[in-house]
């Protein structure tokens, strides 16, 4: 059997946790590769809404697995309150949710330190989250990180006081950054405890067996692409690989084993933080959208930027993910209105530009727009695509003509029921 992928093809929220618990029948296995607390992945279902940030969006379908991968980054006091808001569903998590002992984690200090470097950073800020994602990945890559798999270890204080150690050996140089460490870690200790009650497994070892025996595996990303470490729009991006790859070094798949890439975009376009956005609309439009949308984040609440949808960007999205299937997000919110703007491509210094640019944080980009009908119309209560209004449908069939990729699945709204194939 082949892994499955659903990723975000935008600047993250295209509505990935909706779509994997929509998907989640269909697979054994749920695994997050990248990323961690973060991610705020929203899922709907008879009147309740729930928020996931470390744990796979698959964990409300029972008899099947959600795995952490080695590639995510873990905050035990966020993954311990997220298993608490799920105790009243009854799940069984020590038989369905297995962490990776190669999973790093994230310690207070990395919070302090991903703090200390925004504040310092000033009007440059990238607009992190603060859940300490940069600092994490850092060490990882640096070779000084903690792992799942080392709070079993007898000398987990004595590698825990040594990473402690060098942190706040750069965090004297924040001279007007003030922190009580002390405070932080009493809780942070306490859901290491938590932590340990669950199975930390050899994920790479567990995942390609399962797929011998025949399991099925959809990995589940987070952020999307256009936050990439490697291809978003650097430095204003997250410290983790959000594209396909991601999936092998993440969860420990060989590249021939990918099965469909499922590409996941908004209708419009959203970015939370700082950063380029070549379509983002800060005017009264931008603001409907944001309103009929309600795009404010799942993590921190922050108002979502908005703006048209931009084929430049989610072609070269597309590219260099492999991308085999989409589906397409939010359209009910573009219902307001009489008429909707596609970004085809960027004028650039008067010349014509269809290749997602290396930079676009310091160019003047002006991206140019086909309008398009809209439909008008509420798609809240559409129960399939047959019957949807015809501006929807020259919409769909428009954007895979310039994709060159299937649209499979429509969304229409929040809930889980608000989802049509095509
Ligand atoms: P994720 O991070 O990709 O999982 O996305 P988020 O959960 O951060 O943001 C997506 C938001 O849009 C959530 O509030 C979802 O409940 C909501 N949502 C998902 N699909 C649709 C849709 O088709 N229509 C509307 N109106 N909301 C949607
Ligand atoms: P999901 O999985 C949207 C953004 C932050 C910031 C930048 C770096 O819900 O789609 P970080 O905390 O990673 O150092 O922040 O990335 N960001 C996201 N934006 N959705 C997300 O996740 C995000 N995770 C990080 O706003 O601009
Ligand atoms: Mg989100």
């Amino acid at each position: 059997m082949k892994v499955d992928v659903l990723l975000g093809l935008q600047w993250g929220d295209e509505g990935k946790g909706k779509i994997v618990d929509v998907l989640t029948p269909s697979y054994d296995i749920i695994a997050r590769f990248q990323g961690g607390p973060n991610a705020g992945h929203t899922l709907e279902f008879e009147g309740i809404k729930h928020v996931l940030h470390t744990i796979p969006s698959g964990i409300f379908h029972p008899n099947v697995i959600n795995l952490v991968g080695n590639g995510v980054v873990i905050d035990p006091v966020v993954f311990s309150a997220e298993l608490d808001k799920l105790k009243p569903f009854g799940i069984d998590f020590s038989s369905r949710l297995l962490l990776s002992k190669k999973a790093h984690l994230i310690l207070p200090t990395h919070k302090l330190l991903d703090a200390a470097s925004e504040q310092a950073k000033g009007k440059n800020k990238i607009g992190s989250t603060l859940k300490g994602i940069g600092p994490t990945y850092m060490d990882k890559t640096g070779r000084n990180g903690l792992r799942v798999g080392d709070i079993f270890s007898p000398n987990f204080m004595e590698k825990y006081q040594a990473l402690v150690e060098k942190h706040e050996g750069i965090l004297v140089h924040h001279t007007d950054f003030t922190y009580d460490l002390a405070a932080l870690e009493q809780p942070w200790f306490a859901a290491i405890e938590v932590l340990k009650t669950l199975q930390a497994v050899d994920s790479e070892h567990y995942l390609n067996q399962a797929l011998q025996n025949g399991k099925k595996v959809l990995a589940e990303g987070a952020q999307g692409t256009m936050l990439d470490i490697d291809f978003g729009t650097y430095p204003f991006v997250t410290s983790s690989n959000t594209v396909t790859a991601g999936t092998c070094t993440g969860l420990g798949i060989a590249p021939t084993k990918i099965g469909s890439v499922i590409g996941i975009f908004k209708a419009y376009c959203t970015r939370v933080g700082s950063g380029p956005f070549p379509t983002e609309l800060n005017d009264a439009t931008g603001e409907l959208i944001r309103k009929e949308g309600n795009e404010f984040g799942a993590t921190t609440g922050r108002p979502r930027r908005c703006g048209w949808l931009d084929l430049v960007q989610l072609r070269y999205a597309i590219m260099v993910n492999g991308v085999t299937e989409l589906s397409m997000m939010k359209s009910d919110v573009l219902g307001i209105f009489e008429h909707i703007n596609v970004c085809t491509h960027y004028l650039i210094n008067g010349e014509k530009v269809t290749d997602f640019p290396y930079d676009v944080t310091d160019l003047e980009i002006e991206p140019v727009y086909e309008q398009l009908e809209g439909w008008h119309c509420d798609l809240t209560e559409l129960e399939d695509f047959e019957s949807a209004p015809a501006p929807l449908k020259n919409y769909v069939t428009y954007l895979q003509a310039q994709l060159n990729v299937p649209i499979r699945v429509i969304s229409v709204g929040p809930d889980r029921k608000q989802t049509l194939q095509n």
